[in-house]
């Protein structure tokens, strides 16, 4: 599509209930999407993509969750994660406190950045977005299926993550972009609606990580929101930037007590 066909959708989009964009799946489909903002991106899925994500055999998942079985044992760096932390069922709940402070009291922190510090502590070096880190949020969040999002101010530092919080808050809100859209004129305002290829979800980060039909591999909530950064034609931040930290913690709050069901497969 140009840019300019994109723009018209989308400044349609933003504009009135007279856009171009149905509510329902377009000519000749009789399903409408769900508008409810309480739910995941699983239920904007076709049927093809949930039979696959629910097929253990052949979803492409599989293949991260035993490469991220395999790391979590692995020991050849001198240690392994299971050395310090046991086996994976232990970690249950991990997944549901990130984003969170770190051991500074002031930079919120994700989960890959916490494997990131981890790697070390085994002897091995990673950086975000490489196959080990993305296995091994896999493995962390298929073991955290089904728990309940539960981020909380931590009590010693309550201000500096509500800070954050606002931040993030504040970005959700805000126009960006050369297409000056924010998050919530797509996720809140457009739930639904049929944009491109895609159905827009309200975003909530229960399925991460994330494969991507699109990318051909898994991906992180972090680079699913620089997708959302050039979706829009705004700058997109680098990996690990912290207004995407903040950004993750505002989606993790809004979420908090819906299920973790990453990790999942998308368009
Ligand atoms: C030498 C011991 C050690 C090793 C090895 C280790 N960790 Fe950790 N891990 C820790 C400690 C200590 C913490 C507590 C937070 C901190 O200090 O970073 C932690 C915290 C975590 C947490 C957050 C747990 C929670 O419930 O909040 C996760 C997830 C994690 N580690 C994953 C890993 C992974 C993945 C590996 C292997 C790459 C690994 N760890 C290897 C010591 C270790
Ligand atoms: C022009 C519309 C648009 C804007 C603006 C936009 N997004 Fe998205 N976003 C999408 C579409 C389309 C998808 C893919 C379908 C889906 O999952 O919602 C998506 C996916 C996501 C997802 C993944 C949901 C999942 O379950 O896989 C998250 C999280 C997200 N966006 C957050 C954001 C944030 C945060 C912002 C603001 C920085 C933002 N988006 C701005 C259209 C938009």
């Amino acid at each position: 599509m140009t840019f300019w066909r994109w723009l018209f959708m989308v400044g349609a989009l933003a504009g009135s209930a007279a856009s171009g964009l149905a509510a329902d799946a377009g000519p000749g489909l009789a399903t409408a999407w769900p508008t409810d903002r309480l739910l995941g991106g699983n239920a904007f899925l076709p049927p093809g993509l949930i039979r696959l994500q629910a097929d253990s055999v052949n979803s492409p998942v599989s293949l991260w969750l035993d490469k991220g079985a395999a790391i979590w044992s692995d020991a050849s760096g001198g240690s392994s994660c299971k050395s310090c932390h046991g086996p994976l069922s232990t970690m249950a709940k991990a997944a549901t406190r990130f984003p969170r402070l770190g051991p500074d009291g002031q930079t919120l922190i994700n989960l890959d950045d916490q494997i990131l510090a981890c790697r070390k502590r085994t002897g091995q070096t990673s950086q975000l977005e490489d196959d080990d880190v993305l296995a091994l949020s896999a493995v962390l969040h298929q073991a955290a299926k089904g728990e309940l999002i539960n981020t909380q101010p931590p009590k010693d530092h309550e201000a500096a993550w509500q800070e954050h919080l606002g931040r993030g808050a504040q970005l959700f809100a805000t126009r960006i972009g050369r297409i000056n859209l924010a998050c919530m004129h797509c996720h809140e305002q457009n739930i639904g609606k049929q944009m491109r290829s895609d159905v827009i979800s309200p975003a909530n980060p229960t399925g991460f990580p994330i494969y991507r039909m699109s990318w051909q591999r898994l991906g992180s909530i972090d680079r699913r929101l620089r997708a959302c950064f050039s979706g829009v034609q705004a700058v997109m931040p680098p990996p690990g930037d912290p207004a995407l930290r903040d950004l993750e913690l505002y989606l993790k709050v809004r979420a908090n007590g819906m299920p973790l069901d990453g990790p999942s497969i998308r368009r």
